[in-house]
C-alpha cells in the first residue's frame, strides 16, 4: 500500500482496508437452495487523490498496485467474487451515479474520505445507507463517534472501560491544566487519525511544553486537541469484527527497539509510516507474545465490552496499554484510542 497520500487538512496515509463483515449477514438471494453460497457482485469503493479516471477501469491496478483497494479486490476475485471497483473524490452525482450503474450485492466500502477530507469518511457510509445499499465496515455513526477522541472515551468509560483522564483544548481557548491532570501528558489532535500530528514532543513534561505542543496543533493540524495523561505500558492493538456476535483477532503490538524509554515508545507518524524510521528503531508489529494469563483474560473480557457498543462493522481498540503498573488490581489496561477501521490506522 503507498505511503502518504493527502488528506485534505493534512497528508497522511489511507488507513487499511476494511473486513467483509457485512458477508455474516448475506442476503438470502446469495444462498443457493442446496445451500451452497453463490459468489458475491462487489463493488470495491474508494476514494482518489485526483480525478478518478472517466472508465474506472482499474485492471492494471488490480494485477500489481499495492495499495488496499487493489490488495483487497485481488483477494475477492481470488476467492472467486465478481469485482467491480469505483472510485470518487468531490463529485456527490458521480458517486450516486456509480453506485446506481450496475447491479451487485455488496460495497466493499473503502473510503476514507470525501473532497480529500478525512473528517468526510462518515458521509460516504451515510450515503450508501440513504440508498440502502448493504456495505462492510463502520457504520456513518461508528466513523462519527470515533473521529472524535475526547466523546469516544466518554462512551468507553460509560461502558466500564478505564481510559486515560483527559481535558480538550479548543482553538483560541486559554489552555489551563486541572491540577489533577498530572504530567507526562501526550496531546494530540483531537480529531485526526493515522497518527497525525504525533510525535515525540507530543508528550510533554511541563506546562510551557504543554502550551507551545497545544499551539502546534491547532496551527498546524488546525484542529481542537486533547491532552490525556501517558499511559506507560505496551502498545497492542485488538481487532474486533461483526456485528451483533463480534469476532476478536489476536493482539497485535508494535514493539520497539530495546535502546527506547518509556515515554518514547508510541506510534508516532514516523513509527507507524516511515520504513526507514522503523528499520532504524526496530520498530515492528508482531502478534504479542509473553502476555500473562490474567492480561490476556483482561483483553478478552474488554473485547466483548468494546465489541457490541454499536452492534455493526468492526473497530480497533489502540494502546491497550497492558501491565504498566505493579498493582496488579490498577495496572490493567487502558484505552487510549480507538479506531473504526484497522489495520492501519
Ligand atoms: N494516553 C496515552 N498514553 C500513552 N500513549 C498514547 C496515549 N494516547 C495515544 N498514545 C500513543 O499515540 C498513538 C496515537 O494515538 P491515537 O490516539 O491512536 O491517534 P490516532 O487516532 O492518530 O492513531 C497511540 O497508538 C499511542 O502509541
Ligand atoms: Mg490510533
Amino acid at each position: 500500500m503507498a505511503a502518504c497520500r493527502g488528506r485534505g487538512r493534512t497528508a497522511a496515509p489511507r488507513r487499511g482496508g476494511r473486513p467483509p463483515d457485512a458477508l455474516a449477514s448475506a442476503p438470502r438471494s446469495l444462498v443457493s437452495k442446496k445451500g451452497v453460497k453463490k459468489p458475491y457482485r462487489v463493488l470495491v469503493l474508494f476514494d482518489t487523490d485526483g480525478e478518478p479516471p472517466a472508465s474506472q477501469d482499474y485492471k492494471k491496478q488490480i494485477e500489481s498496485t499495492d495499495e488496499a483497494e487493489f490488495d483487497v479486490a485481488r483477494a475477492l476475485i481470488g476467492k472467486g467474487h465478481q469485482v467491480r471497483m469505483f472510485g470518487f473524490r468531490d463529485n456527490l452525482e458521480q458517486l450516486i451515479t456509480g453506485l446506481r450503474a450496475e447491479p451487485f450485492d455488496v460495497v466493499f466500502n473503502l473510503s476514507e474520505r470525501f473532497r480529500g477530507e478525512s473528517a468526510l469518511d462518515y458521509t460516504v457510509a451515510a450515503v450508501l445507507e440513504m440508498l440502502g445499499i448493504p456495505y462492510t465496515g463502520a457504520s456513518s455513526e461508528g466513523l462519527m463517534l470515533a473521529r472524535d477522541k475526547a466523546l469516544t472515551k466518554k462512551v468507553f468509560a460509560y461502558q466500564g472501560i478505564r481510559i486515560p483522564h483527559f481535558m480538550v483544548c479548543p482553538h483560541r481557548a486559554q489552555i489551563q491544566r486541572p491540577s489533577d491532570l498530572r504530567f507526562p501528558l501526550i496531546v494530540k489532535p483531537l480529531d485526526e487519525d493515522a497518527s497525525v500530528g504525533i510525535a515525540q514532543s507530543s508528550v510533554v513534561r511541563d506546562d510551557d511544553a504543554l502550551k507551545e505542543r497545544v499551539t502546534f496543533i491547532h496551527q498546524r493540524i488546525k484542529t481542537d486537541a486533547i491532552v490525556e495523561e501517558f499511559i506507560a505500558g505496551r502498545e497492542l492493538y485488538i481487532g474486533v469484527m461483526g456485528n451483533d456476535t463480534p469476532v476478536s483477532f489476536p493482539p497485535i503490538e508494535m514493539v520497539f527497539g530495546a535502546e527506547t524509554t518509556v515515554e518514547s515508545r508510541i506510534a508516532t507518524f514516523k513509527a507507524k509510516w516511515s520504513v526507514k524510521y522503523r528499520e532504524s528503531r526496530g520498530i515492528q508489529n508482531m502478534i504479542a507474545q509473553d502476555l500473562s494469563k490474567e492480561v490476556r483474560a483482561r483483553l478478552a473480557r474488554r473485547r466483548c465490552r468494546h465489541g457490541p457498543i454499536l452492534r455493526r462493522g468492526f473497530s480497533r481498540a489502540d494502546r491497550v496499554r497492558a501491565a504498566a503498573r505493579r498493582s496488579a488490581r490498577r495496572s490493567g489496561l487502558r484505552l487510549c484510542a480507538d479506531c473504526p477501521t484497522p489495520p492501519r490506522c
